[in-house]
């Protein structure tokens, strides 16, 4: 078991104090860190006490440790995993050598485009989230909206401490880019697309830690399997704190989709706009933004870039030990390419195509949320069912972008898109409803806003009438 220092100012099981520059270094990025935190985390909710977990150790017993804490107060610290003994490289052209604990030079700049391309995305999601708690639907889900966030600014604390500690001056100096950047900032944007797309309201909240949390979950599986062992390891630790942020977005939907489905029977025509709620083909739209934004995240589905990290041991598949050949340099991938105006199947070499590999996992892991949604809109009586798009509608990024494909992935022409697609995308209208049933917050503990079901139970065995934040504390 790794041991966890937790008096100092930065906790940490990486033995910091041992490392003088290190540790300087890290501290003298501390204050930007808060101050960013003050600036641009949740806004109105500074000083409020609230029931988080706070990782201080990675073992069964010290990652979940449940406190009421004020949001800068927290103690944001670096862990990786324990380490495994004898842990050898798992796949491509080094496979079975020993894992490296320095960078190699020849993938230097290669390794921190990644840690930093992974670290944008983590102060990115704070940002786009940083005004939901003055409209919460409940303390329950305020509770669990400062949760992520305060995880997302321990993820930057993650890939920070390995730009600290692995690249010298550079990598210093991108550890101060990731507090300049801001979400949706023209100037200075976020490294990737989703990031700096507006999250307004907690439809769209749900729906990101949903989708786009989940593509996070992908990423940092692939990540888990580098040959670089200090990011194996933060990412491993963070895996096991990006579950819950999941767990948010689809419990989340699920209250929505049984709110839903409860406001549809009480109208006479089952109109639940009518009765206050959202309806589900609004759901749907939400869904077929969110989820196409998201697929994106994973590149282009034919990429040089995505074999070379495959070949030199940097970024694997997720759970590369559940896949048969490890190196994969004869193997091919049938993929749906557009060519003249068409589809045709082809195929392509397996390494070449490692992103669709991953996203491939990505789809099916989305499905199963959207399944249980289903079985709620089943048993609320509603005969209505949510729907994954292809992973060709909607695409900016890859094979299918510059193209219009409709929700089952076929072809069509600009006009068709332009008739239909606010039928599939949220409209300036949809998004107007949305907002319009969320600009009042709900503070008191165990109401919920109009819109939404109960979550079935709380959190750490506390009841849903917890005081989950003590907002009064003002
Ligand atoms: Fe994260
Ligand atoms: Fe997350």
């Amino acid at each position: 078991m790794s041991s966890v220092v937790n008096d100092t100012r930065i906790p940490n099981n990486v033995d910091l104090s041992s490392d003088k520059k290190l540790q300087r270094a890290l501290e003298e990025w501390q204050p930007n860190f808060i101050k960013w935190w003050g600036a641009m985390g949740p806004e109105g909710f500074q000083q409020d006490e609230v029931f988080l977990r706070t990782a201080i150790s990675v073992d069964h017993e010290g990652w979940a440790n449940f406190d009421y804490v004020r949001m800068p107060e927290y103690r944001w610290g670096i862990f990786l995993a324990d380490p495994v003994a004898d842990r050898t490289i798992g796949f491509g052209d080094e496979m079975g050598k020993p894992v490296w604990q320095q960078v190699p030079g020849e993938h230097r700049n290669t390794l921190r485009r990644l840690i930093v391309t992974q670290g944008d995305t983590e102060p990115a999601s704070v940002e786009q989230q940083r005004l939901l708690g003055q409209t919460c639907p409940s303390l329950y889900d305020l509770r669990n909206l400062f949760q992520v966030n305060v995880e997302e600014g321990r993820h930057l604390w993650a890939m920070v401490y390995l730009l600290h500690s692995h690249f010298g001056r550079d990598g210093r100096e991108e550890a101060e880019a990731l507090l300049e950047r801001r979400s949706g900032d023209p100037d200075k944007p976020r490294i990737l697309g989703t990031f700096n797309e507006p999250c307004p309201e907690w439809l769209s909240f749900f729906m990101f830690t949903y989708f786009t949390d989940r593509d996070g979950k992908y990423q940092l599986l692939a990540l888990a399997e580098s040959a670089f062992d200090p990011l194996s390891r933060t990412t491993r630790f963070m895996l096991t704190e990006e579950a819950h942020h999941m767990f948010v977005g689809e419990t989340g939907i699920l209250r929505v989709v049984q709110r839903s489905a409860e406001l549809a029977k009480l109208d006479p025509n089952g109109d639940v706009r009518k009765q206050g709620g959202v309806d589900l083909p609004t759901i749907q739209k939400y869904l077929n933004y969110w989820y196409s934004s998201s697929v994106d995240l994973f590149g282009g589905e034919v990429s040089s870039n995505a074999a070379s990290f495959f070949a030199s041991g940097l970024k694997g598949r997720a759970k590369e030990a559940g896949h048969e050949d490890h190196v994969a340099l004869n193997g091919t991938y049938r993929m749906v390419t557009p060519e003249g105006g068409a589809l045709v199947e082809r195929d392509v070499a397996l390494r070449s195509a490692m992103n669709e590999v991953l996203r491939d996992e990505y789809v099916a892991d989305c499905q199963r949320g959207v399944d249980k949604w289903n079985r709620a809109i089943a048993e609320g009586g509603v005969d209505f069912e949510l729907k994954i798009p292809s992973r060709r509608f909607n695409r900016n990024v890859g094979l299918y972008a510059g193209m219009r494909f409709n929700p089952a992935g076929e072809l069509i022409t600009e006009e068709a898109w332009q008739a239909q697609s606010g039928q599939w995308l949220p409209t300036e209208a949809d998004r107007a409803y949305v907002l319009s049933l969320m600009t009042k917050p709900v503070y008191e503990p165990g109401k919920m806003a109009h819109w939404i079901a109960p979550p079935k139970q709380g959190i750490k065995g506390r009841p849903v009438d917890f005081e989950y934040v003590r907002h009064d504390a003002r």
